[in-house]
């Protein structure tokens, strides 16, 4: 049977008619919405900051972790430390250096890896990519895979489980918006991957269900001459997105929406530059966005939403509590000094709750859930 939402126009007392601009004079708007910025949603308008706690007791809170403090280097992307997971997803935080002396192969779903720190070059079964820092490349699930990073290099791997990655779709933006798709790269059958091929004894790493098996060749398997097919690796930069913005309201977060699965979405927030309308808001709005579990990956840049944020940093904001900007970006929600963002950040929000892995001892910034009482306590 066809399902209708519970869901209709209303407007109550003092309210904006437009969502993220004009608001009623010393108001905060928090966003209370479905669907993770799809679905219904309401706009409401209170007097103090909806986080403005004073104490919290229990596991529900918002966490941040720091990464970069992260120093284990493996050569096998399955020993990376599994910082979130869920059903549907994992992300895991990989540090590795040089040649990966195994290929590897992920049997549990899609695997989008993204280039933190490094470059270096790509061999897979559909041929050679390089790749540098901020590159996306998204390996079909079962594809056998290795890099040579040129020196150390890390990457955010982020596993669709028993799942596939898509594109959202552009709708009414057309299909060349945000990228054209003519700038998606795939790996070439050239000189440098023929090079590789050889008798060479090789081993492969194949991961499902989190078991670790190993198959070993008397050859080289990445020895294709040539392929054919709409099933192929794909690589994108964030250096060759196109942000979607206005001047006159601050787009919601789905608006920068890369890559999603069926559970979860992954998307990139780019520089850009910021409002000008005088009435519209410049930092993202207040929210409680009750489906999904928000994880954001800091990448490069000045977090202009963030106090006491860096490159390398993760945060994760369960479904459950509002949050929104701290204060110090709170005071600019109106007049930014800065005409543009420089922030590169990857965002990955999950419909399933994730458990946090065994992270080593000081990865988690533990004064996280303080971060939004008032400038002094923060710093
Ligand atoms: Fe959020």
């Amino acid at each position: 049977m066809a399902r209708n939402w519970i869901s209709f126009p209303k407007v109550e007392g003092e309210a904006s008619r437009q969502a993220h601009a004009d608001l009623p004079d010393g108001t905060y708007e928090r966003e209370l919405g479905k669907e993770g910025f799809f679905g219904p949603a309401t706009q409401m308008y209170h007097t103090h900051p909806p986080t403005g706690w004073t104490d919290w007791e229990g596991s529900l809170r918002p966490r941040a972790f720091d990464l970069a403090k992260i120093n284990a280097i493996s050569r096998n992307p399955w020993d990376a430390v599994d910082v979130l997971h869920n059903g549907a997803t994992q992300l895991r935080y990989w540090r590795t250096s040089g040649r990966m002396d195994r290929l590897a192969r992920n049997a549990d779903g899609d695997e989008l890896l993204f280039v933190h720190e490094g470059s270096g070059h790509l061999y897979c079964d559909y041929g050679h990519m390089a790749f540098r820092d901020g590159d996306y490349i998204m390996l079909p699930r079962g594809t056998m895979w290795r890099v040579e990073c040129d020196g150390d290099a890390t990457f955010l791997l982020i596993e669709a489980s028993n799942d596939h990655y898509f594109f959202p779709d552009k709708g009414m933006l057309g299909p060349h918006a945000v990228f054209d798709p003519a700038i998606l790269d795939t790996p070439s059958i050239d000189d440098a991957f023929k090079a590789q091929q050889g008798n060479s004894e090789t081993q492969v790493a194949l991961k499902r269900g989190d078991q670790i098996s190993t198959m070993t060749y008397p050859y080289n398997p990445l020895d294709a001459v040539g392929w054919h097919g709409n099933l192929v690796p794909v690589r994108l930069n964030w250096r060759d997105i196109r942000p979607l913005m206005s001047h006159r309201y601050h787009l919601p977060p789905s608006a920068h929406t890369t890559f999603l699965s069926s559970r979860f979405v992954v998307c990139t927030f780019v520089p850009r530059p910021f409002e000008t309308d005088p009435g519209a808001l410049k930092v993202p709005f207040f929210h409680s966005n009750d489906d999904y579990d928000e994880v954001l990956f800091y990448h490069a840049g000045d977090f202009f939403s963030r106090d006491n944020i860096h490159p390398g940093m993760m945060t994760l904001h369960p479904c459950g509590f509002p949050h929104g900007p701290h204060p110090k970006a709170l005071d600019r929600a109106l007049v930014q000094s800065k005409p543009a963002t420089d922030e590169v950040a990857v965002m990955v929000d999950t419909r399933d709750a994730l458990e946090i892995g065994s992270l080593p001892e000081g990865v988690e910034f533990a004064g996280y859930v303080d971060s939004w009482k008032a400038k002094d306590a923060a710093e």
